[in-house]
């Protein structure tokens, strides 16, 4: 299995603001590869919070962190009930938060994980396999207009209705029930030109299908809405968006508690990759980090 490479690490680090002792929250740890960045920095008596939806992402990250075993909880938890999560552990405010939204690289090279349209899987797509709706069930019940709404918003896809009632039309002839089966006929639904294109016709419809079953906005709304119960004094929050609907919603949530006096945004403008850094990974590509410092 192939590795994920973490994005914008040494920023992430610095923001955070890392001082021995303190406690500080991965929301989204996935293989551990920015906690393997920060845990060093909380030593002595400091503890990582690792949080991870994907019991497979968390077994990455126990290994991958085993020599701070001792300074590490992990919790196979959606971010959005971070405050229980907190509760249940007796902490009552953290010093750190980093979130690295969206998937991971183990998430999509896991053809049976069912998020690649270039690997034939079942369509799957859920974060967390204990929750029931899967991308197939999602794409057999939805009605063509939701479906339509669902991949126009999340995807941003120019084809959404084209899509919608393609996906609708087939699935009155057969069950959809393959990633290949799916991304075969989103191509057969948008105009030629738009087959030969750089980015491949289904990268929308599949990002969108994977934040609707996982439903990553809302639980990213949960979160900030929570943000501000969670932090202690001087605390600083760092969170990476990849999809403008989550920037957008950062940048809101950001700008309006700076508004009410609960923290400084310490990014006048969102941190980018470099282009060094995109070039030897390309997921960096549309990273945008944010990062506040809850007032003292
Ligand atoms: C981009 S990856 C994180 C990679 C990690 N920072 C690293 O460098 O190894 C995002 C992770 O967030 C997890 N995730 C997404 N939404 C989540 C949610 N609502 N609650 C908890 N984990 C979530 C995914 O399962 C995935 O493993």
């Amino acid at each position: 299995m192939s590795t994920h490479q973490p994005v914008l690490v040494a920023e992430v680090v610095s923001l955070l603001n890392l001082r021995p002792g303190t406690v500080v929250v991965d929301a989204t740890c996935g293989g551990g590869g920015h906690g393997l960045d920060i845990l060093p920095r909380l030593r002595p008596g400091g503890r990582l919070i690792a949080i991870d939806r994907d019991a497979g992402a968390l077994a990455e990250a126990r290994t991958r962190l085993d020599a701070f075993e001792a300074m590490t909880v992990f919790a196979q938890r959606n971010y959005g009930e971070l405050s229980a999560v907190l509760r249940e552990l007796g902490i009552a405010r953290i010093d750190g938060l980093v979130m690295d939204l969206g998937m991971s690289s183990l998430q999509l090279d896991d053809a049976a994980r069912g998020f690649s349209f270039l690997r034939d899987g079942p369509l799957d797509m859920r974060m967390d396999q204990r929750q029931p709706l899967t991308a197939e069930a999602l794409l057999r019940d939805r009605p063509a207009p939701e479906l339509e709404q669902l991949i126009r918003t999340l995807g941003e896809e120019r084809y959404a209705g084209r899509i919608a009632r393609r996906i609708v039309r087939e699935r009155g002839r057969q069950p959809l029930t393959t990633t290949t089966q799916l991304a075969q006929l989103i191509t057969a639904a948008v105009p030629p030109p738009a087959r030969h294109k750089r980015l491949h016709p289904a990268t929308r419809t599949f990002q969108a299908l994977r934040m609707a079953v996982n439903d990553e906005l809302g639980a990213l709304a949960t979160l900030l809405e929570d943000l501000p119960t969670l932090l202690a004094p001087g605390a600083r929050a760092v969170i990476m968006a990849f999809h403008s609907l989550e920037d957008r919603l950062v940048k809101h949530a950001f700008r309006n508690g700076q508004r009410a006096g609960r923290w400084e945004v310490l990014t006048k403008r969102p941190v980018r990759p470099t282009v060094e850094e995109v070039a030897g990974n390309p997921r960096a590509r549309s990273a945008k980090l944010r990062a506040i410092e809850a007032g003292a």
